[in-house]
């Protein structure tokens, strides 16, 4: 029947579908390197700034061509509020925040967060251009949400 022969045609184009967007997330995955932050560990937010690594915030270097930025979030800013970073390296971000929840995102990359009071968040980033990146706070945070950003520098 002809009714017969179209089902079949749109659940054929449905099944090439699930194939195609199925390989689309591998390769984002696997080739882009795009993860899901997740859960990097759990500090006591009363004691953050007691705990490492977010006794000392800051930039260090963590091996050949490897950095670690550890920034500690707070209504209304990042510390430090400028990080500066060389091009061409990873940098792994490691941040929480010691009151409420704060967004993290910096500007023209994949760098996209959520600090959550008690949760420690990692993501790693490979900045290729140099120049100044906006870090922001994209989660509603209260009433100076929309004063709260910080500077990467990437030289
Ligand atoms: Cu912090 Cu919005």
């Amino acid at each position: 029947m002809r009714i017969h022969t179209f089902e079949k045609a749109f659940l054929g184009v449905g099944a090439v579908l699930l194939v195609l967007f199925a390989g689309a997330l591998v390769y984002a995955t696997a080739a882009m390197g795009v993860h899901l932050p997740g859960v990097a560990g759990n500090v006591d937010p009363a004691r953050v700034y007691q705990t490492p690594p977010f006794n000392t915030p800051g930039v260090r270097q963590t091996g050949p061509g490897r950095y670690e930025a550890v920034i500690v979030a707070q209504a209304f800013g990042f510390n430090p509020s400028v990080i500066r970073v060389p091009a061409n390296a990873q940098v792994t971000f490691t941040a929480t925040t010691i009151d409420v929840i704060h967004g993290f995102a910096i500007d023209r990359t994949r760098m996209n967060m959520m600090l959550i009071p008690g949760q420690v968040s990692r993501n790693a980033y490979t900045f290729r251009e140099r120049g100044e990146y906006l870090l922001v706070c994209h989660e509603y945070c209260g009433i100076g949400h929309h004063t709260m950003s910080a500077r990467v520098i990437v030289e």
